[in-house]
């Protein structure tokens, strides 16, 4: 394996999703930039983003300050208030930018409504009391992608690497180099070329997305495996509030289909959750645990099935969207349509089977508003990072348009410290990748083994419902794999599954230490040995300090 290729950017961002590429368009303007994508360009969460990006239009109908209130509520209060009112406020101004590359969102007129074509059809998810999403049809993550990737390819200062996984940051404080420690580049595996690139820069922006993957179902595409999370923790960044990981509610159940989800949105436009009663009558259950029925916060959906599933021993509840004309779910949910057509359901005449899964990180890597982690030329943008909007759970449709705020401002901070950056900058050699004694192992089923065991496992007692016996158990488990990873890590020729699942595991041993440190069931994470509590405007982050090497 050769290690030996040096490249040079003045900025690089890790990840390629709308977090990642919106990030590069603003660099592109300070000067050249590298996108560093594991898989294809368009292969990250984003392109699975049904629901759309929710964002207050048009003041007359609905007003920043009831966005902030859903969020917060939607957040059991532990949403930092200043950074979600900064970014419903700028959240109008970021979406005229995206319009302006090519952006379409779904109009009135297009739904049929003759009166205020032009203006937005407005969708409404879980959580929102107003409708105030923007989408374009059912693929909004999809038309999103496409218009970012294409204004990125015609960009001649954005060089993408596809196929190239990021394997660590180089620090200088991890180089053992005096002054102030900061991020100087990443060591990057060439999958085609099975090559280890030594790539430095400036600034790096890890927009990684999401760790899905860290569980056994999920909505999440393969790539979710926590990359950027557990990077940075190498590099002593610290890690917030980890235990606040999202179940989507409406996973389609059907066994021939992996991981399609069943947007919010469809219950945005009347759908009701049912499950079947002792008779084998479809009965509603929201109503019981919510004053907005199935239209409540995610937490409390996912929470509820996960309860009445369990309690009457069936594998899965079902939306019913019947009542509704089969041209209009067709025209609204195109792709949903097609998709359960597919399959043999009829969202027009058939109950859809649903299950939840894990959808959403809501924890991450800790920043402040302009996205900077604290380590110098260090930012992180998107799912991966936790700026304080999402609290203990995350509003519906809020990502997007946290990733597209958080982009522009992290953009306008790395040019102000630019120069702080480069003068400060320690000077001396970066070594190049070492692979040490690696061989090819012939015991690479271990990997494969640990990969599910975790996925199991974290399902099992770290998912909806945790005790504190159950993390217990998951701790006993993610030590011993953790330390076999390691032992066995440095061996073995680096490969981009060797990669993933030592991220993987320390991601899920992330999730049980902050899980196990919150004394409390609060949003997401519902500990059934803590009495749920009356929601109070207080703000506790759970902090991982300490690096997981
Ligand atoms: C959905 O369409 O239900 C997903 C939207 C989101 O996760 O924000």
């Amino acid at each position: 394996m050769s290690t030996k290729e040096v490249l040079n950017f003045d900025h690089i961002v890790v990840g390629s999703g709308l977090a990642g590429l919106f990030t590069a368009l603003q660099l592109s303007k300070l000067g050249s930039v590298a996108v560093i994508t594991k898989r294809s360009v368009d292969e990250a969460n984003t392109k699975y983003a049904q629901g759309g990006i929710a964002c207050v239009m048009d003041t007359k109908q609905d007003s920043f300050d009831e966005h902030l209130r859903d969020t917060m509520v939607a957040g059991d209060h532990l949403c930092k208030e200043n950074i979600v009112k900064t970014i419903v406020e700028n959240g109008p101004a970021a979406i005229k930018e995206l319009i302006d590359l090519g952006a379409h969102f779904t109009t009135r007129g297009e739904m049929g409504h003759q009166q205020d074509v032009g203006d937005f059809d407005l969708g409404r998810e879980g959580g929102h009391t107003q409708r105030r999403v923007l989408h374009s049809g059912d693929i909004t993550g999809e038309e999103v992608e496409k218009i970012l990737i294409k204004a990125c390819r015609a960009n001649p200062n954005i060089k993408i690497f596809e196929y190239h996984i990021a394997i660590d940051l180089i620090t200088s404080g991890r180089l053992g180099w005096m002054g102030e420690d900061c991020v100087l580049g990443t060591y990057v595996l060439d999958i085609r070329h099975n090559i280890v690139k030594t790539v430095t820069s400036m600034s790096i922006t890890i927009a990684t997305g999401g760790t899905g993957k860290v569980y056994l179902y999920t909505s999440n595409p393969d790539i979710a495996s926590g990359d950027g999370i557990a990077m940075c923790s190498r590099a002593h960044v610290p890690i917030a509030n980890m235990e606040f990981l999202q179940f989507h509610p409406t996973i389609l159940y059907h066994p021939k289909v992996k991981s399609f989800l069943i947007s919010e949105a469809v219950r945005g436009e009347g759908a009701i959750l049912k499950r079947l009663d002792a008779k084998g009558n479809l009965v509603e259950f929201m109503d019981q645990y919510h004053k907005m029925a199935s239209l409540a916060p995610r937490d409390i959906v996912a929470r509820a099935i996960d309860n009445e599933l369990k309690r009457i021993g069936q594998p899965c509840a079902f939306l019913d969207i019947r009542h509704k004309k089969e041209e209009f779910l067709k025209r609204r949910f195109p792709n949903i349509f097609g998709k359960c057509l597919e399959v043999g359901i009829n969202m027009a005449k058939d109950p859809i089977p649903v299950v939840p899964a894990a959808h959403y990180c809501c924890g991450g890597v800790k920043t402040d508003i302009n996205g900077f982690t604290g380590l110098a030329g260090l930012y992180a943008v998107g799912e991966v990072a936790s700026t304080g909007l999402h609290g203990a759970n995350r509003l519906a449709s809020n990502s997007l348009l946290e990733a597209l705020v958080i982009a522009k401002f992290a953009a306008k901070d790395i040019k102000s410290k630019m120069k702080k950056f480069s003068d400060e900058r320690p000077s001396g050699k970066i070594p190049t990748w070492r692979s040490g004694n690696a061989t090819n192992s012939d015991e690479l089923v271990v990997i494969a083994h640990n990969w599910d065991e975790i996925r199991r496992f974290m399902w099992d007692y770290v998912g909806i419902f945790r005790t504190n016996k159950r993390l217990e158990r998951a701790k006993n488990r993610i030590k011993n794999i953790r330390s076999e990873i390691e032992k066995y890590y440095w061996d073995f020729l680096i490969t981009p599954d060797l990669v993933e699942l030592r991220n993987i595991a320390t991601v899920a041993e992330i999730i049980i230490d902050s899980a196990m440190s919150r004394k409390e069931s609060r949003g997401l994470h519902f500990n059934a040995d803590y009495p749920q509590r009356e929601p109070k405007m207080d703000y506790v982050d759970t902090i991982i300090q300490e690096p997981y090497t």
